[in-house]
């Protein structure tokens, strides 16, 4: 049990998996009559105290959606800013993951991602290997439509191979093929959040979020807080969920 700091209701009930949509940095910069970039470079200061917070709080794989395969669509200067942020982000807050106990993963396509990005994220997963808490799940060049497909040609090879008969080509066997089995058992997600007053997937864990609960917050992600967070949880834990049963 964990005091909440405003309105002494204490938080209980915490979801294993907790999914983050960072949304709003553009609109953050833009607001502020800053550059887009800005917006970015202060979001990582959010995911610094979300992070922290979460890992206080119990929360056993945070996943952060960081880079969508459709975020290719962007123009080159900011999809090249957005390439070179985890490079600035590991190089920055290691240490602090260190400190926390923070184990870092990752789930999203290699392809197209530089080299340097690729390497500092690698290191990084290196780096915090044996650490025992929160699991930092980057999702980073990902796409739920991409990673099923890519998901059930693994299985047809396994079926074609005779490794895998018809039959046994079911929830199960398909999930462990998903981007999600490296951070098993806690593959689906308990608790979406999406920041910047949006109400959209937008791509993301798609099968994943087949019985998660959503929270949406008005703020922009460079705005999000800690006690935002908070605020999240408790809602989450006021939440009846049925998965189809009564
Ligand atoms: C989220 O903020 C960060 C990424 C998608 C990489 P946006 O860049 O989407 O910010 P808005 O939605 O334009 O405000
Ligand atoms: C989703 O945000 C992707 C990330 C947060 C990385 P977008 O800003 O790309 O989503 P849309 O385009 O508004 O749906
Ligand atoms: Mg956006």
């Amino acid at each position: 049990m964990v005091d909440h700091p405003h309105n002494k209701k204490t938080i209980d009930l915490v979801p294993d998996h907790v999914a983050v949509i960072m949304d709003g940095n553009g609109r953050w910069a833009q607001k502020l009559g800053k550059e887009r970039k800005e917006g970015h470079q202060e979001g990582m200061e959010a995911i610094r105290r979300v992070t922290v917070r979460a890992s206080q709080r119990g929360v056993k794989v945070l996943t952060l959606y960081a880079f969508s395969t459709e975020n290719w669509k962007r123009p080159p200067q900011e999809v090249k800013f957005l390439m070179q942020l985890p490079v600035t982000f590991f190089d920055r807050f290691v240490p602090e993951l260190q400190e926390n106990n923070v184990k870092v993963n990752m789930i999203g396509f290699r392809k197209n991602v530089p080299g340097p990005t690729r390497k500092s994220i690698e290191k990084a997963i290196d780096q915090t290997k044996d650490n025992t808490g929160m699991i930092l799940n980057f999702a980073f060049n990902y796409g739920g439509r991409a990673e099923i497909i890519e998901a059930t040609k693994s299985v047809i090879d396994k079926v074609l191979s005779g490794e895998l008969n018809k039959k046994e080509v079911t929830e199960e066997t398909l999930q462990a093929e998903l981007l999600t089995n490296s951070i098993a058992p806690y593959d689906n997600v308990d608790l979406l959040i999406r920041s910047s007053g949006e109400q959209r997937l937008s791509n993301f864990l798609l099968w994943q979020n087949a019985y998660s609960e959503f929270y949406f917050s008005k703020l922009y992600w460079p705005d999000f807080t800690g006690d935002i967070f908070d605020e999240a949880l408790l809602d989450y834990q006021s939440r009846s969920r049925r998965y189809g049963a009564i």
